[in-house]
């Protein structure tokens, strides 16, 4: 995996370790040799993960009375990608080293030696900038500076589902992002429900691109899943709710756990012909700040697109005024593997402990994977062992995931559920059994340890990871 070479590489690449080792993320088909630019969550990401989706809907549906959800399908009818501009549109500028085919992303390259560039400047206006800035870009893998001219490539990935030609002529798309399949459930939404503007439609799913170049962990993939929402206005109104969804989005993200000083807002310069304001929320990776959440005003454009492309009327009656009009639209969407890879780089920790350097996940307990793990001092004494799978039983009814722990000496299993971000862990002792029918707590953080009763336990904790 290629993890730029920056002073804080050494940080990356410890946690990239740390999420094999403890289960949270693999490479692809590792038994394979890999396959680049995908990734899969083992059984500590998938909870992480999970949680952060939880927390995103709880945010943007179930605390909200005028946003309701949506699950529409990875496969759509190809027009839509056309309606929206992605077939034509939708590419990166891609150039290879003529010495040792290594694809490079040439706006990529460029922004990185200050010169301004984006994906929407056409194939020769790229081209006049790489040559310009030739004998300062070198190749990545070999060093040298003789590249192909860049040419645009299309980042929709293609597919033949449906297609029962020998030719293969008529794909259809793996979906490069989710809100295509909002646009086109407007009108149902609207016939089915009592929604009134403005309102919005809010969906998690996958969405594939063709990247050139995946990088930097989950922050670039081929395959990844998006939390966007779209809310639909009165034209006058765009730019109100846009403030209010900014606020709102930043306020989510913060209660999450994530350190203020870690994110910053980033206004876009270059604007898409159609959108009023675009700005992305900024995550100060391993790298440095980059966009982790895009929140944009897109105004008619979509709606407009798709009911040109679909002969369909897609306006909305006011139903005081009787006037009828196109909403505009605003958005909001944000990468799951971007906002976990933050997560995880935000509550990553080293300090000493006991004379020892010891590595922890800070994370807030409601997005902790296992929220606590339960042992007995020894494993060899029967009646620690029973009186702490009783308890653990008990706890299970109350609280999850949490997890029994008997594997090796206390020590190591502190340090075992330190590095998942485990917040309490609890022992059961001798004086549990032959004095006071109390455990220890141990605080994650501190390391310091509590005695409580078992009957209070799972008040306690409750109370402690609310
Ligand atoms: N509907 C708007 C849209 O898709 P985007 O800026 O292309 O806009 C939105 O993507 C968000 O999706 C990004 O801010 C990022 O969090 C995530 N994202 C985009 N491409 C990604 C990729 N290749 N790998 C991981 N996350 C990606």
């Amino acid at each position: 995996m290629e993890i730029a070479k920056t002073k804080d590489s050494e940080l990356m690449e410890k946690i990239v370790s740390l999420c094999k080792r403890r289960g949270f993320v693999y490479p692809s088909s590792e038994i394979y040799g890999g396959f680049a630019g995908v990734y899969d969550f083992g059984p500590m990401g998938v909870e992480l993960e999970n949680n952060l989706k939880a927390h995103w809907w709880k945010w943007m549906v179930h605390k909200r009375q005028d946003i309701v959800g949506l699950d529409s399908c990875i496969f759509m009818n190809p027009k839509i990608w056309e309606a929206s501009g992605h077939t034509k549109g939708f590419s990166d500028p891609l150039a290879e080293c003529k010495n040792c085919n290594t694809r490079i992303r040439v706006d990529k390259v460029l922004e990185e030696i200050g010169v301004k560039a984006d994906e929407k400047m056409s194939e020769e206006e790229i081209n006049r900038l790489f040559d310009e800035n030739k004998n300062k870009i070198k190749c990545p893998k070999c060093g040298k500076q003789n590249f192909t001219k860049a040419r645009k490539f299309n980042l929709l990935v293609k597919s033949n589902l449906g297609d029962f030609t020998e030719a293969g002529t008529a794909p259809s798309y793996l979906r490069g992002e989710t809100c295509q399949g909002i646009y086109v459930n407007v009108k149902n939404v609207l016939d089915s429900g009592h929604m009134k503007l403005p309102f919005g439609i809010a969906q998690i799913g996958k969405a594939f691109r063709n990247e050139i170049a995946p990088r930097q962990f989950l922050f670039r993939t081929r395959e990844f899943e998006q939390m966007e929402m779209q809310y639909l206005t009165k034209p006058d109104q765009e730019m109100i709710e846009y403030e209010k969804l900014r606020e709102y989005r930043f306020k989510a993200i913060v209660s999450l756990g994530l350190k203020e000083e870690n994110l910053k807002w980033h206004k876009h310069d270059n604007l898409v012909f159609y959108a009023k304001e675009a700005y992305d929320i900024e995550y100060n990776y391993p790298w440095g700040f980059d966009e982790m959440e895009g929140v944009h005003a897109r105004g008619t454009y979509d709606l407009t697109q798709h009911s040109k492309g679909s002969g369909q009327e897609l306006t909305y009656q006011d139903p005081e005024t009787n006037e009828k009009f196109i909403p505009h639209i605003i958005e909001s969407s944000i990468g799951v593997g971007r906002l976990f890879l933050a997560v995880m780089c935000d509550a990553y920790t080293e300090d000493v402990m006991n004379e020892e350097t010891r590595v922890y996940l800070k994370f807030k307990p409601s997005i902790a994977p296992v929220k606590v793990a339960v042992f007995p001092l020894l494993k060899n004494k029967p009646e620690l062992v029973s009186k702490a799978k009783h308890i653990f039983e008990v706890l299970n009814e109350e609280i999850y995931p949490i997890v029994f722990d008997d594997n090796g000496n206390v020590g190591k299993r502190y340090r075992r559920q330190d590095e998942i971000g485990t917040p309490f862990c609890v022992t059961v002792d001798f004086d549990t059994i032959e004095k006071d029918d109390t455990v220890t707590v141990r605080d994650r953080d501190s390391g310091k340890q509590e005695r409580v009763a078992v009957k209070e336990l799972v008040n306690y904790l409750k109370s402690k990871l609310a």
